[in-house]
């Protein structure tokens, strides 16, 4: 009976434990972030129901693709891989699978901004024909309810609430509320007062990131925080940058199977004005042809390939980018200029760059 007692009591105690430790993990962000808003945040049951079910390839019509497989941890929240995603039977998809960093923060979901709640754009790719299959919602919720090990992690995350679109989707986004990447050597000098953190070169960088560059007028750094995005979006040129495309890309099928895919075969060698018009399609505003919302930069070293169609490989190709001042476009943006940037300039920026 006492032995009994004993391990219940350090068992709460252990739980107890746990909960303070999220309880602290939350109330400290990272340094050169804002908080999270609490209602994304959630719960630690809420995260841990949410990171299981980002892993789980059951979640797809045919178990065979998970959100991970796409946004793979090791590789920045996206696939290093493929230019463009590959989708439910090796489908490509015609855009790049974004990094998931710090996406907690981001006002307008997708490259062309059309989603605006965390929470239910779990649904988009679930839904999606081309991504994880399903037919409808119903039928995979019924899964998941026939799954004990799922019934009482939702029952612990959401009391009272059972498996349901909105839990669902509520776990997910507490799971991608704690992918916050910052806490730099970029944040340490800027907002931890650090002024030995960044080499001299990587401060040249930022000098020239936030004037000659003109990058901080659309990645914004505020003075309590940064986020690098203005959470709008801009035609840069990119989408007519692609007539160098290759003819054929490789697309990693699973972890370690690379197959050549030739572009010709499904219609994507053609520049992407045809098949890609970016925000466009969802305002119908001319002047938002081929622009795609800004994206948040930190931990960009390791999330390549760039840009919403994955056409720049490195960091390099981007500066290259934006000193010939984009891709020739008669839409682009007026902040879009060639910078005159020297080879000394661009390696700057790139080493800032891979400092965040
Ligand atoms: C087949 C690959 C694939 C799978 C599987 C996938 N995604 Fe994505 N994800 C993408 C692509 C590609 C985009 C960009 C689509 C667009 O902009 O139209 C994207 C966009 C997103 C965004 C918006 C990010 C931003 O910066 O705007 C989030 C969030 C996201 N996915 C989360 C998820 C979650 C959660 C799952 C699982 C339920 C998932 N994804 C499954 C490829 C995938
Ligand atoms: C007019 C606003 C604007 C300016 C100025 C600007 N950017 Fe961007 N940046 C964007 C947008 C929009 C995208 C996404 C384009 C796309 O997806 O096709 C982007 C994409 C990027 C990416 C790719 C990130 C990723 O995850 O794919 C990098 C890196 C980048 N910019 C760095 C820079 C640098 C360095 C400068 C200055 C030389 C700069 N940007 C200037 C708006 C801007």
């Amino acid at each position: 009976m006492r032995a009994k007692t004993t391990r219940a009591l350090s068992f709460f105690a252990a739980l107890l434990t746990a909960v303070n430790l999220a309880a602290a993990r939350h109330a400290q962000h990272p340094l050169g972030l804002p908080a999270v808003p609490a209602s994304v945040a959630g719960s630690l049951a809420m995260q841990q129901l949410g990171e299981r079910l980002f892993f789980d390839r059951s979640l797809s019509a045919n178990g065979t693709l998970s959100c991970a497989m796409c946004h793979i941890p090791s590789q920045g929240f996206t696939s290093n891989q493929s230019a463009l995603s590959i989708g439910m039977e090796g489908r490509l998809l015609r855009r790049n699978a974004p990094s998931l960093y710090n996406v907690v923060f981001k006002r307008f979901l997708f490259h062309d901004g059309r989603e605006t709640d965390l929470a239910a754009q779990v649904w988009g790719p679930l839904l999606a024909r081309d991504e994880m299959g399903n037919a409808a919602i119903g039928p995979l919720l019924e899964r998941l309810r026939q799954d004990p090990v799922y019934g009482s992690s939702f029952d612990a995350a959401f009391p009272g609430e059972g498996i349901t679109m909105t839990t669902l989707g509520r776990a997910v986004a507490a799971y991608e509320a704690t992918l916050l990447r910052a806490d730099s050597r970029f944040d340490r000098a800027f907002f931890g007062g650090d002024k030995t953190a960044l080499t001299a070169q990587e401060q040249r960088g930022y000098d020239i990131f936030s004037s000659k560059g003109g990058c901080a007028s659309c990645h914004l750094i505020g003075s309590e925080s940064a986020l690098f995005t203005d959470q709008s979006w801009h035609n840069t040129g990119v989408a007519f940058a692609r007539k160098n495309a290759p003819a054929v890309v490789k697309v990693e099928l699973a972890p370690g199977v690379v197959q050549e895919v030739r572009l010709s075969a499904i219609g994507l060698d053609q520049t992407e004005t045809r098949n890609d018009v970016g925000r466009f399609e969802i305002t119908n505003d001319p002047a938002d042809r081929w622009a795609y919302t800004t994206p948040m930069l930190r931990g960009v070293k390791d999330t390549w390939p760039y840009m919403h169609n994955g056409s720049l490989k490195t960091l390099e190709e981007v500066v290259d980018f934006y000193d010939r001042g984009g891709g020739p476009n008669a839409a682009l943006d007026d902040k879009i200029k060639p910078l005159g940037l020297t080879a000394e300039e661009k390696a700057a920026l790139v080493a800032f760059l891979k400092a965040l």
